[in-house]
């Protein structure tokens, strides 16, 4: 008979065997008995764990130690594996990463309640590493000293991405293996400018110091590459770094610098000045031609983005359609690529400098059967009238406004295509679909995002007969 042992106290030192990592990235598993949950470990795993903390039903630690593998825990690449947090599990094996993917849609669904039968398997990436046609770098005033760091370094100055859970403390970042190749030279040069020139990072707290933001980005099949540098103020010190960054990488096909005075922590300037190039990127998805502005969305990962609109385009089916809607267009990448079978497509999107891309890009696809609508979908969704015979949404992490959901199944189009990035709010939206008459007949995710619990999955949704 299995015995329970004595709840361990806060402070105490037990052994944990992880069982599984939840869809927040928690490692789950048990000390005599008892469920314990943890920031970092992997299925399989044997840890020497520090208890941080007692809940009523849940123990949480910190992990000290490894004292044996899981059967897919494999080396990490990264040097800042430990402290970054962005590559949660890039030290599991892919194919295990994948089956743990899959497993989480299920269970997402299983609580909202959202019958399937079965969900398809991942689509892995080929190339798992080099991925990420986009890098929002933070420049901060508070460093994030990493533990294997030597006494007495430098604190002031950090070029990299905020330490998990922290707003004002920034790692900073000297390898990473999601950024594009030649990525990480550009934020060494840009770290090196910084100190060189004495430009001082931006204090979270004390809201001071110039340097806010760089948003680096590139074009995976153009090769083209921007650099968009975001800092509180103007001035000649700035100009300066401006013109040596572009001096040294000439690889860069356009710079831009914006200025933010603002609080709040984004890459986001209402000014913007060119100083290289057309200030913005192209990029071919399909043989599609996209201009991609510093500000507008853009699926990360290029090569596995064409993965997923394929899915989406198969699973839309809009040969004959006259109408089709894309909620949430973004700069249009699905809009256009469904505009070549669709009668019309008409997209919907927030952000005005997206959908002044997606126009764009339209016409320089020689695209007509196309049309955009600029706005929040909570307001713009009220002034559709016509049902499309099919309606892809991709919403952001949040998910649908509870009035973007009610209007579509006002309008009750036949087929819907739900594009997510985050499985627990896109099984909410379902949830409300499935029970105004929907059914779910496939799920099919795409690992857009290798080496984080994120998964972009495509679900298809019909009205069921009745
Ligand atoms: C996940 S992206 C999808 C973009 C596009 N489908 C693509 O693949 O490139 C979500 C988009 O929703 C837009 N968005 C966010 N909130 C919105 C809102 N309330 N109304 C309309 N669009 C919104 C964002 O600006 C972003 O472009």
């Amino acid at each position: 008979m299995d015995t329970v042992a004595r709840r361990p106290k806060k402070g105490e030192e037990v052994e944990v065997a992880v069982e599984t990592i939840d869809r927040r990235g928690r490692a789950l598993g048990e000390t005599g008995g008892h469920p314990i949950a943890l920031p970092r470990g992997l299925p399989g795993d044997n840890l020497r764990v520090r208890v941080t903390r007692r809940r009523r039903k849940e123990l949480y630690g910190v992990p000290l130690e490894v004292l044996e593998r899981g059967p897919d825990h494999v080396d990490a690449r990264c040097a800042h594996a430990g402290s970054c947090g962005g590559c949660r599990f890039q030290d599991l094996a892919y194919e295990a990463q994948l089956e743990l993917l899959r497993g989480h849609i299920s269970e997402s669904l299983a609580e909202a309640l959202v019958p399937i039968a079965e969900v398809d398997p991942v689509i892995g990436c080929p190339e798992p590493w080099s991925y990420r046609n986009k890098m929002e770098l933070s420049f901060g005033a508070i460093r994030w000293v990493e533990e294997d760091e030597p006494e007495g370094v430098d604190r002031d100055f950090a070029l990299g991405f905020h330490a998990p859970g922290r707003f004002d403390r920034v790692l900073d970042v000297h390898e990473c293996h999601l950024i594009f190749d030649g990525g990480i030279e550009l934020v060494r040069t840009a770290r090196t400018l910084a100190k060189e020139l004495e430009l001082t990072a931006w204090n979270q707290h004390t809201h001071e110091g110039c340097l806010r933001h760089l948003v680096l980005r590139h074009g995976f099949h153009t090769g083209e590459t921007l650099a968009y540098l975001v800092t509180s103020r103007d001035g000649a010190d700035v100009d300066e770094f401006l013109a040596r960054f572009a001096e040294l990488h000439p690889e860069l096909t356009t710079l831009v610098h914006g200025v933010n005075s603002g609080v709040a922590d984004v890459a986001r300037a209402s000014e913007r000045r060119l100083l290289r190039g057309d200030g913005w990127i192209t990029e071919r998805l399909h043989g599609v031609e996209f201009r991609i502005s510093p500000e507008s969305f853009f699926q990360t990962n290029t090569l596995q983005a064409e993965r997923l609109f394929e899915v989406v385009l198969e699973e839309a089916c809009a040969e004959g359609a006259e109408l089709v809607h894309d909620l949430y267009c973004g700069a249009g990448s699905i809009s256009l690529l469904l505009a070549r079978s669709a009668g019309h497509v008409r997209g919907f999107e927030l952000s005005g400098e997206a959908v002044a891309d997606a126009e764009a890009n339209a016409h320089r696809n020689q695209i007509s059967n196309v049309s955009f609508v600029a706005g929040d979908l909570a307001e713009t969704i009220g002034e559709v009238s016509e049902t499309p015979e099919v309606l892809v949404c991709d919403p952001p992490r949040a998910g649908m406004h509870d009035r973007v959901v009610e209007r579509m199944i006002e309008l009750a189009p036949p087929k819907v295509v739900y594009v997510s990035c985050n499985v627990h709010t896109a099984a909410r939206d379902l949830g409300r679909l499935v029970q105004s008459g929907y059914e779910l007949v496939r799920a099919r995710p795409v690992d857009l995002f290798p080496h984080t619990p994120h998964v972009e999955c495509v679900f298809t949704l019909e009205r069921s007969e009745s």
